[in-house]
Formats: structure tokens, C-alpha cells, sequence
């Protein structure tokens, strides 16, 4: 039997942008937020979740295979992120939890940093800035701080799916970058609309002078940008990760920046996170790392906000989850 919009209770995890909260609030269900500015501990976000038939998270809470026995009366997941490594997606689907995700909405968002850092790893921007807060600003040198260019070069998109493509887009148009991709399925409409090319991953590390990594992070691309591939890289070649930083291993990432084995690379996420602050990665002078910010603008995340609520209020008013993983939980209930 349906639940009355007054019966339905949702946890919200985090503090998130208020939009998606209002919209809940709207339809008469009750929300409950955490309001620390720090996520739960796994034992907390049980006990809150017991009180409540939804749960709104994102990638900072551990949906594994515990929790999700200990929460089994859970109507639905929806996580406020593209990625859900964070949720047994297996374990909630045997147990008929729909999880639903924000796709879409972030992409162009995240390509934007992608884009950036590609170029401030180019011409040495991150590590540039910093000298002259140190006072190390002396005097014009022609032959000092040189970067490298972009046009026409090769971007290999690992990963070409929704964020990719607009990688892609960006790379194209401001740089005429050819593009080349490696995906377990052919992307037709990106090859038409860019010009890319489908290659195998060896190829993509061979003929890249740019890789930007876009792929879920699943047990097949855990740990795959490692020293062998770091080896077959191009030694003038950029590594890009916006992703999720346990795709690329961090060590051998460090070592084959050290060997001058690739040029240079921009993380917005790293392994593990957060990068703690002497982590040498950070004096390098090719490299530039954020804080996984790359959905963090005002616009993106009310989008994800809205989305993340809008995937419960569809599943409770007519059983649809506009974006959700595991669609046969709905059609099984
Ligand atoms: C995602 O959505 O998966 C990002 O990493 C966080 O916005």
C-alpha cells in the first residue's frame, strides 16, 4: 500500500543546497537533515536512517554491504553524485533498494575542470603562482617557466561517455585537439560529432599527448593507471583524473612524474583522499591537483540537489526514478 506523503521520511546526509529539501518539504514529506559539516560516522547514519524510509547521501557515506542489511526497510538510495562506488549497488539490488544518481547535470561542470587543469599543468599554473607568493618573482627569463602548447595535438579520452564528450567538445574547439578514445563500447555519436576514434587502451597510452580519464571506477579500471602504463606513455604526455583518484596508483603516478616518465598531471581527485599536505605531488612543478571540486558550482549542485530529490518524489508518487542504477528494483516490486 502507498505511503501518504505525511508518513514518508527522508534522511538527508549531508548539508546540501536547500532546493532539493524544499521540494520534499513541498510535496509534505519529512526531512530530516544533518547539519555538522562533516559526514556521519557509519554507525550514526544507521541510527538516523532506522528512523526514516529514504535516505538522500552522496560519496562521503559508506553504502556497503553492512549498512545495507542493517537499513533493509529502506525504500529508496538516491545519491547526490554521478559516481555510486561508495553503494553495494549488488547488495541493494538483491535487496530491492532502488538507487537512483545524478547524472547529466554535472558534466559540463566537471569537463570545465578537467579543461583547466589540462591547461594550468601546461604552462606550469598552479606551481607558478605559488613561487611568487614565495618571493621568487625576479625578473623576466626567456628560456624560464616554459610550458608546452596544445593545439592540434591528441586528447585520449579514457572513458567517453557523458562528461568525456564534453572534454572532448572543449579540447576540439579551443585547440583542435584530434580526438581519441578507449571504451568497452563504440560511442557513434561522439565519433560523428568529434571526429574521434576508438582505440585499445595500449594504443590510447601510446598515441596520447593528453589522457583524460572519465570511466566509472569499478574492479576492472581500479589501479589501471599504474607504472606499466605510466611507461607506455608519451614522456612529453599529460595525465588528467577527474574521475576517481583510485583509478590511477598514486605512487607510481609520483614516481613516473620524478623519472620524467610522463610531462606532467592535473588531479582533481586523488588516492587517497583528501591528498594530505606534504604529499610531494604537491611541490611539482607539472602538476596541479584540486579538491574534487569538479561539480562544485552554485548552478550544478541545485541541479544535483533537484535531481537527487526529484528521484525520490517520483519513485514515492508513481514508482519512477527519473535517474536511477538499478531499474530492476522497480520493475521486481
Ligand atoms: C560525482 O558526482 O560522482 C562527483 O565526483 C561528485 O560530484
Amino acid at each position: 500500500m502507498r505511503k501518504r506523503p505525511e508518513e514518508i521520511k527522508v534522511l538527508v546526509s549531508r548539508i546540501y543546497p536547500e532546493i532539493g529539501i524544499e521540494l520534499m518539504q513541498k510535496e509534505g514529506f519529512k526531512v530530516t537533515a544533518w547539519n555538522k559539516d562533516r559526514p556521519m560516522t557509519q554507525q550514526e547514519l544507521i541510527e538516523a536512517a532506522r528512523k526514516n524510509n529514504a535516505l538522500l547521501c552522496t560519496m562521503t557515506e559508506n553504502i556497503d554491504k553492512f549498512f545495507l542489511n542493517e537499513c533493509k526497510h529502506l525504500d529508496i538510495i538516491s545519491q547526490y553524485a554521478v559516481g555510486f562506488d561508495n553503494i553495494d549497488i549488488s547488495e541493494a539490488t538483491r535487496l530491492g533498494i532502488p538507487v537512483g544518481f545524478t547524472p547529466d547535470v554535472l558534466s559540463e561542470a566537471t569537463a570545465d575542470v578537467a579543461f583547466g587543469l589540462m591547461i594550468a599543468v601546461s604552462r606550469k599554473m598552479f606551481y607558478l603562482h605559488k613561487t611568487i607568493s614565495k618571493g621568487q618573482w625576479t625578473y623576466f627569463r626567456p628560456t624560464a617557466n616554459l610550458g608546452i602548447e596544445l593545439k592540434n595535438k591528441t586528447l585520449g579520452v579514457f572513458g567517453l561517455g557523458r562528461i568525456g564528450v564534453e572534454m572532448a567538445k572543449r579540447c576540439k574547439g579551443a585547440y583542435n585537439m584530434k580526438i581519441i578514445y578507449c571504451n568497452r563500447k563504440q560511442n557513434k555519436i561522439a565519433e560523428k560529432l568529434l571526429d574521434a576514434r576508438l582505440v585499445g587502451f595500449d594504443d590510447l597510452l601510446k598515441q596520447s599527448d593528453v589522457i583524460s580519464v572519465h570511466c566509472t571506477l569499478n574492479n576492472e579500471t581500479k589501479g589501471l593507471f599504474n607504472k606499466a602504463a605510466f611507461n607506455k606513455m608519451k614522456q612529453s604526455a599529460i595525465f588528467i583524473n577527474t574521475s576517481r583518484g583510485m583509478v590511477h596508483n598514486e605512487q607510481d603516478l609520483t614516481e613516473a612524474l620524478r623519472n620524467g616518465n610522463i610531462w606532467g598531471a592535473g588531479l582533481d581527485v586523488t588516492n587517497p583522499e583528501p591528498m594530505q599536505p606534504d604529499n610531494p605531488l604537491l611541490s611539482m612543478e607539472n602538476v596541479a591537483v584540486l579538491p574534487h571540486i569538479g561539480s562544485a558550482t552554485v548552478e550544478t549542485r541545485d541541479k544535483m540537489s533537484k535531481l537527487a530529490a526529484e528521484n525520490i518524489i517520483g519513485f514515492y508518487k508513481n514508482k519512477r526514478v527519473p535517474c536511477i542504477v538499478n531499474p530492476e528494483t522497480l520493475t521486481s516490486k
